[in-house]
């Protein structure tokens, strides 16, 4: 990948010659692998907004252009043509699979939908009032204390295992720990329903009635989980990364992931922008709230605006957007006072300078919640089903470290400016 033009570097009096290497599409990078031998120096990047940790061929974003693809497919084609498990399937593999590939993985994931009878004791541990996301990061990671048989990272056949248990098995913890939440029975996943129609069967059933699936919510779950499936190297899936390089298990790794996705700056700003557009509450109150989100000496943002790569639409809102429409429209919702403030936000915020100079768009978590909310999930379930429907691209990423070469454990370094050595002195003298 290397072009034959290097970069050179002047540190001091040592002229160092760094590598540039070329992507298939996107900016090219400077290889620093050598610098510190060279040149006695670190780079300085808090937050990497100028860093790239890995190659990869997952996902690749444009920022500028707004554009978003998994595996080279706009993530528009895949939200209108294909359906999670095939964008599993693409995510994992690299390709789409054929009609007897699909046919397989399908029948793979929904074996493994059960959990161990064992593991729902693990609920009963949690107070009720707990957030579904501090129960799915313990339960996500003691799911290694079950299935030692797909933790050994140097086996292939194992790595294959504990990826299909994950993907089957998050959206099943995540419907537990909804249902513990809410202090009704557990669920348990049906082989006869696809992937969306199942987890919204373990959310809303019970035990005392029928529960049918109307087919175009499931739909409209399963877009959203394509939506939300893999996004380049975000902050979780830089932690799990992370985690899998010191050889950590798949299971640990992923509840890192979810540990890291839970901030608000993150998959937590689901929840705290349909928390945001409610607490607005009506179109009068907004330019109240913009004027906040401008003011550097208030810490309120708008929840839902804004990206790290980004700088333009985020093609995912744009998707979600038009879906709030079509679900409000199917639930028979009309006026919904929410989406009305979030649509009359999003015009007015644009429309502002200090949006438009900061390129501040809506991203993937401005709109979401408006739907789950209308579905029937609690705002804390929100970044649940996030956790679940990224599993997917968690573990594809961290397949693809184990299995790249050049895998080592990441060990950043550092700007020391802390005290100069010095001695000890005894408490009595200090
Ligand atoms: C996700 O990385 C990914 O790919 C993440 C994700 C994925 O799929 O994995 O896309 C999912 O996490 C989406 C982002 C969800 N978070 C939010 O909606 C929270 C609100 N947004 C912000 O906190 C912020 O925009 C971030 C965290 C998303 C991005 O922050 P950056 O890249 O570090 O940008 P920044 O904080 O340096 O902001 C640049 C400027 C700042 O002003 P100045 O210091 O330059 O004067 O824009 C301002 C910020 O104050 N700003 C905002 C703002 N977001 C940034 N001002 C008001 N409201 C906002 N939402």
């Amino acid at each position: 990948m290397a072009d034959n033009k290097p970069a050179i570097l002047s540190v001091y009096d040592k002229e160092i010659e760094l590598p540039i290497l070329k992507p298939t599409v996107g900016p090219e990078v400077l290889d620093i692998r050598k610098l510190y031998g060279q040149g006695d120096v670190f780079t300085y990047d808090p937050g990497f907004t100028s860093t790239a940790s890995c190659d990869s061929e997952i996902t690749f974003i444009d920022g500028d252009k707004g554009e978003l693809w998994y595996r080279g497919y706009p993530i528009e084609q895949l939200a209108e043509k294909s359906h999670y498990l095939e964008v599993c399937y693409l995510l994992l593999y690299g390709e789409l699979p054929d009609a007897g590939q699909l046919e397989d993985f399908e029948n793979r994931v929904t074996r493994h939908t059960m959990v161990h009878e064992q593991m729902n004791n693990f609920f009963r541990g949690f107070r009720r009032d707990a957030h579904p996301m501090a129960t799915m990061v313990g339960v996500v990671g003691a799911m290694s204390a079950f299935y030692h048989d797909s933790t050994d990272i140097s086996d292939p056949w194992q790595r294959e295992v504990a990826a299909i248990r994950l993907i089957a098995k998050l959206p099943t913890i995540a419907a537990m720990a909804y249902k513990y939440s809410i202090g009704q029975p557990f669920v348990y996943p049906r082989n006869n329903l696809d992937y969306a129609s199942n987890f919204l069967h373990m959310c809303f059933a019970v035990p005392a009635e029928d529960y049918k699936v109307d087919p175009a919510l499931a739909k409209a779950m399963d877009r959203i989980f394509t939506l939300h499936a893999d996004h380049e190297q975000n902050a979780s899936t830089s932690t799990v990364r992370l985690a899998g390089s010191s050889g950590a298990n798949p299971f640990a790794c992923i509840a890192a992931g979810i540990a890291c996705l839970w901030g608000p700056a993150h998959g937590g700003a689901n929840q705290a922008a349909l928390e945001m557009l409610q607490e607005i509450g009506s179109v009068d109150r907004i330019p109240e709230y913009i004027k906040r989100a401008k003011d550097k000496e208030d810490p309120f943002r708008l929840m839902g605006f804004g990206h790290r790569v980004y700088k333009n639409f985020d093609p995912r809102a744009k998707v979600m957007k038009e879906s709030a429409d079509e679900v409000l429209d199917l639930l028979g919702i009309e006026n919904n006072e929410t989406l009305k403030v979030a649509k009359e936000l999003e015009k007015i915020a644009l429309e502002d300078d200090y949006f438009v100079s900061k390129k501040l768009y809506p991203n993937v978590d401005f709109y979401s919640g408006i739907i789950l909310s209308a579905m029937g999930f609690p705002t804390a379930m929100f970044t649940p089903i996030f956790a679940l429907s990224r599993t997917v691209g968690w573990i594809s990423q961290w397949k693809e470290m184990l299995s790249d070469p050049q895998n080592k454990i990441g060990r950043p370094r550092q700007l020391y400016v802390g005290s100069g050595k010095r001695d000890y002195v005894d408490v009595a003298k200090r």
